[in-house]
């Protein structure tokens, strides 16, 4: 169903007024009001249609209304909505065991959201360093990482912790500039219970973490008994081209976190564990009232079936390499970064990222501007190889066009 493009700019108009007067003004919102969408194409009200290659923030990352996850969430909210986790319930052990068995080969708990996923890996790396004797655990983070907008997960997010807005933030947190080895082994010592970071940061702007760093905080972890934690929100579920980000990187961590694609959609998260842990948070320690309802958790499992499967990885990998041949070389093309299906392209001096992703959108692609000077792709990892190249043409038109 389409709307003629008068009435869909009248539409646009009156959801902006009710958001100007009902909505906590959050967000900054591109003008376009996307109504459906299928694999790697979205559609606004009028009918036009747009190459995905921004899959909802790395959510969608099997293609929007992935007709193996809709039938996972219709089937399963036919049958049973859930009765809370005072009771067994099938699909959330399944996605435990399948978290649990496809990484770390620990322990999980599932939650609704990335900052919640780190939220546990925080209270369970400060629980474990009480139990060490360790009465001011610190966590030790990188510069530009980010973890999420909870109190601790925004504590852990230097960039935007801000003391004068939301103070007093929780104690704790060390920040390390994520390209020097040497301060990031300084800042680990006796009263360290973890280091958090992702492997590629993705809010900054697409910055792979060097291997040197990775095996730097893998050492000072060993040496100090403090955990190695990966925010894998933005990298896992297939992004980079292996499920985990962590299964290509030089080290293996003791905790990974997990959400945006994992639930296929709907809100899920995760904190997994190695066995070094043990088990990691106890009885009445945590615990949250929709972790792993069945709808949410059936979606995840179906999610990860998608994935995981090697032919999904492959693609990654292919399309991947295609869309870094279809841009490197272009004038306003300054560095291209990342892995797999998670790149960002650095724009060369003076060319806009906002302006980029604006002219983008009216060309009919979906893509991402999390600073001035970067464009961020994160395309389905299902998406193929003739829309990948329509959107390439579509972002290009778009660089051609602000770059003069
Ligand atoms: C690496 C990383 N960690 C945590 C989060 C927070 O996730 P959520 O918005 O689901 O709380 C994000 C969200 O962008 C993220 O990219």
């Amino acid at each position: 169903m389409s709307t003629p493009a008068g009435a869909a700019e009248a539409r646009l108009e009156l959801l902006r007024e009710a958001e100007a007067r009902y909505a906590m003004p959050t967000y900054r919102r591109a003008p376009v009001e996307f109504v459906g969408g299928e694999a790697a194409t979205l559609r606004d009200a009028e009918g036009r249609s747009y190459v995905d290659l921004f899959s909802g923030l790395s959510v969608h990352n099997a293609g929007n209304c992935n007709p193996r996850i809709v039938a996972a969430i219709a089937e399963q909210a036919a049958a049973f909505g859930g009765a809370s986790n005072l009771f067994y319930s099938e699909p959330a052990i399944l996605l435990g065991e399948r978290l649990v068995e496809s990484s770390l080969g620990g322990r999980a708990f599932l939650c609704n959201s990335g900052a919640e996923a780190n939220e546990c890996a925080i209270k369970l790396a400060r629980r474990r360093a009480h139990a060490r004797g360790i009465d001011r655990p610190e966590i030790v983070v990188l510069d530009h990482g980010f973890h999420g907008r909870t109190l601790a997960a925004l504590a852990a997010t230097s960039r935007l912790a801000r003391e004068d807005l939301f103070g007093p933030l929780p104690p704790g947190f060390v920040a390390v500039p994520r390209d020097d080895p040497a301060a990031l082994a300084a800042a680990v010592g006796e009263s360290t219970a973890a280091v958090m970071l992702e492997p590629i940061q993705g809010e900054a702007g697409v910055h792979p973490i060097a291997d040197e760093m990775l095996i730097v905080a893998r050492a000072a972890c060993d040496r100090s008994g403090a955990l190695l934690v990966y925010d894998e929100v933005q990298t896992g579920m297939g992004r980079t081209g292996t499920l985990w980000a962590y299964q290509a990187g030089p080290v293996t961590p003791d905790v990974m976190t997990s959400a945006k694609a994992l639930g296929g959609g709907l809100p899920v998260g995760a904190c997994v564990t190695a066995p070094v842990v043990g088990e990691g948070l106890g009885l009445g320690e945590h615990g949250s009232t929709f972790a792993g309802g069945p709808v949410c958790a059936r979606a995840a499992l179906a999610a990860l079936d998608l994935l995981s499967d090697p032919a999904t990885l492959a693609n990654v990998a292919e399309r991947g390499a295609e869309l870094e041949a279809g841009l490197a070389g272009h004038a306003a093309v300054a560095a291209l970064r990342g892995r797999g299906l998670m790149v960002g392209v650095g724009l060369a001096a003076g060319v806009d990222a906002t302006a980029v992703a604006a002219a983008a959108l009216a060309n009919g692609a979906v893509v991402n501007a999390p600073n001035e000077s970067t464009i961020r792709l994160l395309p389905p990892l299902t998406i193929e190889a003739g829309d990948l190249a329509e959107g390439i043409s579509r972002l290009r038109a778009a660089l051609d066009a602000v770059a003069g």
